[in-house]
């Protein structure tokens, strides 16, 4: 084991240099790299690497030392440290300094009093993608348990990047840790970058920023988040402890149009007025990397038709090669500035258009709207026979916008007259494929609406809630509730909380008539999920989720407040929900005839799956033997 830690040492020795002690355990030998010798960017190996590292007990210590405006980055290309339990508390174990100081000249010192910020063992998937350090100080320190284990250990690379890249913009507010101004005016550009505290190392717990965002009166504000990691899963934002607020207007009364958590990448918010507060909270235990965004002032209209087109161009060759000319004369843009609703048809509606038609259609609305298609009129190119997909006939396709990318949410073709559409944000675009044309088709009525209430037609809206619709025992104690935009399939990227508050005495019951939610049991972001989920809390992690398709779902609350909520993904779509509520005393419960099988959440679903499969088996046998068995009930 001497010879081949020394071995080892002579190795980084060429490229680095080395030195031992300054380290919590003395005997932990220590291998240092820094930029003073204008070496950037290098690799790093566990000892042996790719061979596994000895099986003796022993520590290293990796320092990374970067120049006094950088901070450290290192990517692990490979990962396997033996890990024995799920906290790496035992067995090896990498342990992260992050927050070492420098005092003074010579090595940065950890003691047993330093903190480290992390400890990783296992493989490549429990290794972050990333390490970052808060200051230019990074420690890696591996500490080998002396089992007798094959992994191989670790290889990666190791950068200094400028800290000055991940500065805010904005002008910092005094007296605050982490608040900042963007003021809009002609001496400073339109645009800028806005950061989380320590951005890309992780952020710290138990903070609160606030980004305010100050255009001028003719002018709005476009904010995309272009990657924003705050914990890990996928929880519905009301159960989480690190979220983004995001307020159309001057402070946190304005109504919120979102709320960000989890994983989020290439989510665009376009404010409704020229003020916009962005409202960063971080209470949990495990701080994420926090998020990196842009801003800018846009002039109003300032999307101009040409900017539009070329967007739309460069993101998908989807549209063909023969756009441009073809399509000019019956290219159209609709704004909600201009207008909330209206209807647009096909050329020469409802006569034939002609063949060789291509047209697009833009939405582009603003704030908590959403664009809805509903279709009046429908009559494309007759296809006899059957056809796979919409490709080869005449169709519209229906393109959102999905992590800052157009993406094909759908094509519609031949006659059926489809059912609503709605955005997964305020833009939508739309194109027209007229290929053939025929005498006797009429193209498309459509009619547009920019709407902010997710076509819900019950309920009252809150405004602190992107989607939230409240129902009160003492307004209304029977009604219905539906998925956004039903009957039509719900929008992506979506979350709607439906709240009921009972009287005191009282509970709710739902009886849904209609249950079609994209996804397998367990409804989670691993089986790619939508879902709705019940809880008697306002903050809930517990409670089971449903979806799949039903033909009858029951559920009575356990209390007089009930949470449902409604959460779907960026793929794939469904139908949504319709159920009938009702509030109950406890006393009238029992007298109601509605089935009772349902009152437990967790075991409703399977239950009514069985039943399901017990009763297509039973119709197999009848149809397979059936014949039979009735003969032998002949006499
Ligand atoms: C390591 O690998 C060798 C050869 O593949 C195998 O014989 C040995 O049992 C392995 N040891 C452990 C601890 O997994
Ligand atoms: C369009 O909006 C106006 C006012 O905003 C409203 O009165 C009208 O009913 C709407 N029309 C449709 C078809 O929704
Ligand atoms: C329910 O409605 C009653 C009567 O309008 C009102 O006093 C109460 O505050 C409402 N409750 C909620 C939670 O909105």
């Amino acid at each position: 084991m001497k010879t081949s830690t020394a071995l080892i040492l002579m190795l980084h020795l060429s490229l680095h240099t080395v030195d031992e002690g300054q380290a919590v355990d003395p005997s932990c030998r220590c291998i240092r790299y820094t930029s003073t010798y204008g070496k950037e960017r290098g690799t790093f190996s566990s000892p042996d690497y790719p061979k596994p590292y000895s099986a003796h007990a022993a520590c290293y210590m990796y320092t990374f030392i970067a120049g006094p405006h950088q901070i450290v980055e290192l990517f692990f290309t490979d990962f396997d440290i033996y890990k024995e339990n799920l906290d790496c508390t035992r067995g090896d174990f990498v342990k992260v300094y992050s927050e070492v100081g420098v005092h003074g000249p010579g090595p940065p010192v950890i003691t047993e009093y330093t903190m480290w910020s992390r400890v990783l063992c296992g493989n490549r998937a429990d290794a972050p993608p990333a390490l970052y350090s808060h200051g230019p100080v990074l420690i890696l320190e591996l500490n080998v348990g002396g089992k007798a284990t094959n992994a191989t250990g670790f290889i990666g690379t190791f950068k200094f990047i400028d800290r000055r890249n991940f500065e805010t913009d904005g002008v910092h507010v005094q007296d605050t840790w982490c608040d900042y101004v963007f003021d809009s005016n002609s001496n400073k550009l339109a645009y800028g970058r806005l950061y989380s505290p320590r951005y890309p190392s992780s952020y710290p717990n138990n903070i609160r920023c606030n980004y305010h965002f100050n255009a001028r009166k003719n002018e709005r504000i476009k904010l995309v988040f272009e990657e924003l990691f705050l914990q890990k899963g996928d929880e519905s934002c009301l159960n989480r402890a690190d979220v983004i607020k995001v307020y159309d207007g001057r402070s946190s009364t304005a109504p919120v149009l979102s709320i960000l958590c989890n994983e989020v990448v290439g989510y665009e918010i376009l404010s409704t007025g020229h003020e916009l507060l962005v409202q960063f909270t971080a209470n949990s235990n495990i701080p994420g990397q926090g998020f990196k965004a842009r801003y800018q002032f846009q002039m109003e209209d300032n999307e101009n038709e040409d900017s539009l087109k070329a967007s739309i161009d460069d993101s998908g060759s989807s549209f063909g090669p023969a756009v441009s000319a073809a399509t000019s004369s019956c290219h159209q843009i609709f704004r909600s500035d201009k207008s909330k609703n209206g209807s647009f048809t096909s050329p020469k509606y409802p006569l034939s258009y002609l063949p060789n038609t291509q047209c697009h259609y833009d939405f582009l609305g603003k704030g908590r709207e959403r664009v809805r298609l509903v279709f009046e009129d429908f009559s494309l190119q007759k296809v006899t026979g059957h056809i796979m997909d919409c490709d080869s006939t005449d169709s519209i396709d229906i393109f959102l916008y999905v992590e800052g990318r157009l993406e094909k949410m759908v094509s519609l073709c031949r006659n059926d007259l489809p059912k609503p559409i709605m955005s997964n944000g305020p833009k939508l675009s739309m194109v027209f494929r007229g290929l053939h044309s025929s005498g006797n088709s009429r193209g498309f009525k459509i009619s547009y609406a920019f709407v902010t209430d997710y076509a819900l037609k019950s309920g009252q809206q809150l405004l602190e809630f992107p989607c939230a619709f409240v129902f009160n025992s003492s307004e209304r104690s029977r009604g219905f509730i539906t998925s956004p935009n039903y009957p039509g399939i719900y929008p992506r990227d979506t979350e709607c909380n439906y709240f009921f508050y009972g009287n005191r005495d009282e509970r709710v019951r739902l009886h849904f008539t209609h249950f079609d939610i994209e996804g397998v049991i367990p409804c989670k972001a691993v089986s790619a999920s939508d879902y709705i989920q019940f809880s008697s809390q306002m903050v809930d992690v517990e409670s089971p989720r449903y979806c799949g398709q039903l033909n009858e779902l029951h559920f009575t609350s356990k209390n007089n407040f009930l949470k449902l909520t409604f959460k779907s993904n960026d793929r794939l779509d469904a139908t949504g929900f319709h159920a009938d509520y009702i509030f109950l005393r406890d006393s009238e419960m029992h007298s109601m005839t509605m089935p009772e099988f349902a009152d437990n959440g967790a075991t409703t679903l399977i239950p009514i799956l069985l039943w399901q499969i017990i009763l297509i088996k039973f119709i197999n046998i009848v149809l397979q033997y059936g014949d039979n068995m009735f003969e032998n009930l002949k006499f």
